[in-house]
């Protein structure tokens, strides 16, 4: 009786039951096979009619098997994409400012103006040459400025006013969008604020804060410029070290991908701060975080550390084969005392402490390990570089800068400048 009743249960199945028990059945009827042969064994009087009933088992176990593969197809990862669900390139980017604050309306901590276009031809006086600070991947940036009339209830501001090249790609409204949400939701002394932003028709813009000494890049690399001093370099090293560990610590970390000399931005006294978040994502949260953010964030500021040890650039094609790439080159130097001094930027020309070249060393040294898991946390690197700086009231009294009349607007402007 017993096994009349599985051969019942296994055989008989609905239509749901085949597509959501396909995998429970199909087990259930191997048991079913095989407790069958043994009932043949013992039960010669079913002989014939567990004949007919194992080629009903056959027939059956084809259909399940044909079945279970059609779910499985259904639900493989893979083809998730084509089952339908929006793409990440399907969603839609906002037209307008509505929009766009509908977005922002959940996470945004900071209020941004929404700039009209023709506001902004006002700021930059038409977008002038003049007013021109630089270019790069997502377009030209202005020096602009805010003034009272502008709009009622605005202080009087200077601005950079960067403008999306027109192109229209949906990366760059996308870059432009996250851009727009992360830095809407950021605050932080380390981090360039974002004033507002226009969204119109085609125009995308974004409103920064102006930071009158430009890029750590057009800073350091500068022929005309005078060299940064050490300890300039080190307060560098140590409020971008602050910003990135501020992401990677925030709530929701942030992985900031486009950590570079050209995205550090100094403002008059020389504190750092990073722009860009074009490229940024949400950082994993819970037991993963330091892992990924130690791979995203702490090789690529070795490498800027590196860069404002030696002066050089991360990759100089003028330079001999060898010395080209400055990881490369650099690393095996990093470990040695006597070799080190030898990388030390020349402009220098040995105004630096020793021991304190030699820490801020040995700190790319371990941030550039092959070996991520081996990269100190951005809070480390924070709490090393911390005893390297000089204190405020030194760093004042060294005159740091001469003017050198016709530099690019943004780079230098006054006499003599002191720290
Ligand atoms: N808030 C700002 N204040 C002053 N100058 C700025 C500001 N933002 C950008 N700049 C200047 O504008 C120039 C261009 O910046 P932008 O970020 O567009 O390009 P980039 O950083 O050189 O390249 P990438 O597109 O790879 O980021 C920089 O060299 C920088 O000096
Ligand atoms: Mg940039």
């Amino acid at each position: 009786m017993k096994l009349l009743r599985i051969n019942f249960r296994g055989v008989i199945i609905t239509d749901k039951q085949k597509k959501e028990q396909c995998p429970q059945i199909l087990l259930l009827n191997q048991i079913e096979m095989r407790t069958t042969m043994k009932a043949q064994k013992s039960n010669n009087t079913f002989f014939e009619h567990l004949k007919n009933q194992n080629r009903d088992f056959i027939i059956v176990f084809v259909i399940l098997y044909i079945c279970f593969c059609h779910v499985t197809m259904l639900e493989s990862p893979k083809d998730q994409s084509r089952s339908g669900r929006p793409t990440k390139d399907d969603r839609k980017l906002p037209s307008n400012p509505e929009e766009v604050e509908d977005l922002r309306r959940d996470s945004a901590a900071n209020p941004l103006i929404a700039f009209t276009f023709g506001e902004l031809k006002l700021i930059t006086g038409n977008f002038r040459q003049d007013h021109l600070l630089g270019g790069g991947g997502f377009g030209n940036v202005y020096k602009g400025l805010i003034t009272k009339d502008l709009r009622e209830g605005l202080q009087p501001l200077q601005v950079a006013v960067k403008v999306h090249d027109g192109d229209n790609s949906y990366q760059g409204h996308r870059e432009w969008l996250a851009e727009v949400i992360f830095l809407g939701q950021l605050s932080h002394p380390n981090l360039v604020k974002l004033i507002g932003y226009c969204c119109e028709d085609e125009q995308r813009v974004l409103i920064y804060e102006y930071m009158s000494r430009g890029s750590v890049e057009n800073t350091l690399f500068s022929r005309v410029l005078l060299p940064l001093p050490w300890s300039i370099r080190m307060k560098i090293a140590y409020g971008a070290a602050k910003g990135l560990a501020f992401l990677h610590e925030a709530e929701k970390p942030v992985i900031y991908r486009d950590f570079k000399t050209s995205n550090i931005l100094l403002d008059q006294d020389y504190n750092a701060k990073l722009s860009d978040f074009g490229l940024a994502k949400d950082g994993p949260i819970g037991d993963k975080t330091h892992v990924s953010t130690r791979i995203m964030g702490t090789y690529g500021f070795g490498v800027v550390l590196l860069e404002l040890l030696t002066g050089r650039k991360s990759l100089d094609k003028s330079r001999p084969a060898r010395e080209q790439n400055l990881t490369d080159w650099a690393i095996p130097l990093l470990k040695e005392k006597k070799k080190l001094l030898s990388i030390v930027d020349p402009r220098l020309e040995g105004d630096y402490p020793i021991k304190g070249v030699h820490k801020a060393a040995m700190l790319a040294y371990h941030c550039l390990n092959r070996n991520p898991k081996a990269r100190p946390l951005m809070r480390d690197i924070v709490d090393s570089l911390e005893p390297l700086q000089e204190p405020e009231d030194v760093q004042n009294e060294k005159p740091v800068l001469t003017v050198i009349h016709g530099v690019a607007d943004g780079q230098l402007k006054g006499k003599e400048g002191s720290m």
